[in-house]
């Protein structure tokens, strides 16, 4: 079964049990600057496990882009992924465990084929925060799964929660048996030797955690699935790795044609690097320095070293980026369209990384002639991290380079010092996390409908083509990202500035109307139309002045904004121009 049949199935499946399919919601969240990419199904739907009323009803189910960066050292390797599609299926207050399970059983057994006897499930057994989840070891006994299969284990294996704060709750997750020899008596499936796969999370989330640990119960008992597509398609494959999948195929096979030297780790790394950074720019993210683009850059560097390493030509890129959209064009459709930029930012980026590494390389050149005068052969720790820090050098360059040179490196001086630039970075994303639920407050809603003010203001004085790109609010400002070929003139500045504090002083009413993504165009509205929940939608009208899709907050009338002040515009990429506001 392909990967598009197994997404099918499972859409068509829930469809067919009262669920209204939704579409994904892109890799970078819209107007959410807690999270740098979204990591799992849940994460766009936060606000209505906390008991919003969502648009599209009680039971959802989507596919849903995620990209987790966490292990990208470990791709490479036969399973490792960054980009994954998440299949899941919610309820929002509505069914709970004994339905969810009996959906899951039936989809695997039934629709999927899997036979019930290979497979196992796990279930928590219970602390001081929530009880023993006999409810679901029930549910899987009356499903068909025997009692010797059903496994108890604690948070560690059997709680999900993303981030530190949110909602979260016990799980019961489905693992099935591959056939491998058990690696002891004891195995089991929290044992990662590779008998047993997780292919699903079923998640009650009936829980909130705080920032200060506390757990308290939701308004409603939720449910929230996730089952990773990549993974399943090779597993019904009886395929070894992903990359053996036709997701990965036809690249794989194109860089074995083009490589010089044979090697199956670089290959896997290329392919799987160069996809996430097709997803990710493809969803609005470009390279840079910080959090996002930071990621994104790494990505397509670790890609062009080992594209290198395999001796492949560096022209060859754009060919292997229009094969890959080939490939995956009838899974992601958004990629035929967005072509030309995915390509156009991928070679901007490998450019500057081979400028940049023959400058590290120059580097590398300074710091074995120092050592030499010093009759020394030992390169330490500071400058292979130097090297990597400043000039993107991976410390494996280094280390060939030193070999040829008759000196030796001090990779554990480098790990350690990596190890403690790893962590800082882990907190900084954590710290992101966290910050968002807090943020939801007055402050951040009064920049969501400023941001709409901007965005209509910004059209009258530049044209229609001055189209929304990227928004980013925080509690001390707004960012607009739009498009727009030249830098803004102070004339205009000052033009827009007026236009939306006219606005403000009008004091015009927001109100906001659920309708039929199409009912929505015809209304003239606003708004990223691709991307959105099917069903419907919310509309936000401000006064006679603006109509934008947009899943809120914002005030009641704009009187409560206050002062509208630019206080930059610079440029965000190519195209694309970025304005900083503030509310005085
Ligand atoms: N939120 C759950 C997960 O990502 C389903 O595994």
């Amino acid at each position: 079964m392909k990967a598009i049949e197994i997404r099918n199935k499972y859409l068509n499946f829930f469809k067919n049990h009262g669920h209204s399919v939704i579409p994904s919601a892109p890799l970078i969240p819209e107007n959410d600057p807690s999270v740098l990419f979204t990591t799992a199904g849940m994460q766009p739907l936060v606000p209505y496990l906390l008991g919003e009323k969502h648009p599209a009803g009680v039971r959802l189910t989507d596919y849903q882009k995620c990209l987790r960066t966490n292990d990208i050292d470990e791709v490479g390797d036969n399973r490792h992924l960054t980009f994954f599609e998440m299949l899941g299926n919610w309820s929002l207050g509505d069914y709970f465990k004994d339905e969810a399970i009996a959906m899951s059983y039936e989809f695997l057994t039934k629709e999927l084929g899997i036979d019930p006897s290979k497979l196992s499930v796990t279930c928590f057994a219970g602390d001081e925060d929530a009880p023993k989840d006999t409810v679901s070891a029930e549910a899987w006994k009356k499903a068909g799964i025997p009692e010797e299969r059903i496994y108890f284990y604690g948070k560690d294996n059997n709680w999900w929660i993303a981030g530190e704060e949110g909602p979260c709750g016990p799980d019961t997750e489905m693992f099935l048996d591959t056939g491998k020899p058990a690696c002891s008596p004891e195995c089991q499936p929290s044992c990662n030797c590779g008998k047993y796969v997780e292919i699903w999370n079923n998640v009650f989330m009936e829980y909130y955690k705080s920032k200060d640990g506390s757990i308290t119960k939701l308004k409603q008992q939720n449910v929230d699935t996730g089952l990773g597509l990549e993974r399943m398609t090779m597993l019904l494959q009886g395929k070894e790795t992903p990359f053996d999948t036709e997701l990965f195929l036809p690249v794989m096979e194109k860089l074995k044609e083009l490589a010089k030297v044979e090697n199956i780790e670089s290959r896997r790394i290329v392919a799987e690097h160069l996809r996430s950074s097709i997803m990710v720019i493809s969803d609005g993210g470009r390279p840079s320095n910080i959090d996002r683009g930071y990621v994104l850059r790494r990505l397509i560097r670790r890609m062009t070293r080992h594209l290198n390493k395999l001796q492949i030509n560096l022209d060859e890129l754009g060919n292997l980026i229009d094969l890959y959209i080939e490939t995956l064009k009838e899974m992601y459709p958004e990629l035929v369209q967005n072509k030309e930029i995915i390509k156009q930012t991928i070679i901007e980026e490998k450019n500057k990384f081979m400028k940049t590494l023959s400058h590290g390389e120059k580097e590398f050149e300074k710091a074995v002639n120092k050592l030499k005068q010093e009759n020394k052969n030992v390169i330490d720790g500071y400058t292979i991290f130097k090297l990597y820090e400043t000039y993107g050098f991976p410390p494996e360059i280094t280390s060939d380079l030193a070999k040829e040179q008759g000196i030796q490196i001090d990779l554990t001086e480098f790990d350690k010092l990596f190890k403690e630039h790893q962590e800082k970075s882990r907190l900084g994303s954590e710290q992101k996390f966290k910050g968002g639920l807090a943020e939801q407050n007055e402050q951040t809603t009064k920049y969501h409908t400023a941001t709409h003010l901007l965005h209509k203001a910004l059209q009258i004085v530049l044209g229609e083509h001055a189209k929304q790109n990227g928004s980013n609010i925080t509690v001390e400002r707004l960012r607009f990202d739009f498009t727009h070929p030249e830098k803004m003139t102070p004339e205009q500045l000052k033009q827009v500035e007026d236009i939306v504090n006219e606005q403000i002083k009008r004091d015009l009413k927001v109100t906001c109307e659920e309708m039929s993504l199409s009912e929505a165009k015809e209304s003239g509205a606003t708004g990223l139309f691709e991307n959105k929940y099917g069903e419907k939608v919310k509309v936000y009208t401000i006064g006679d002045f603006s109509k934008e899709i947009c899943g809120g907050p914002h005030v009641t009338h704009t009187g409560e904004l206050g002062h509208f002040k630019i206080i930059k515009e610079e440029s965000s990429s190519s195209g694309v121009r970025r304005i900083k506001a503030i509310l005085e």
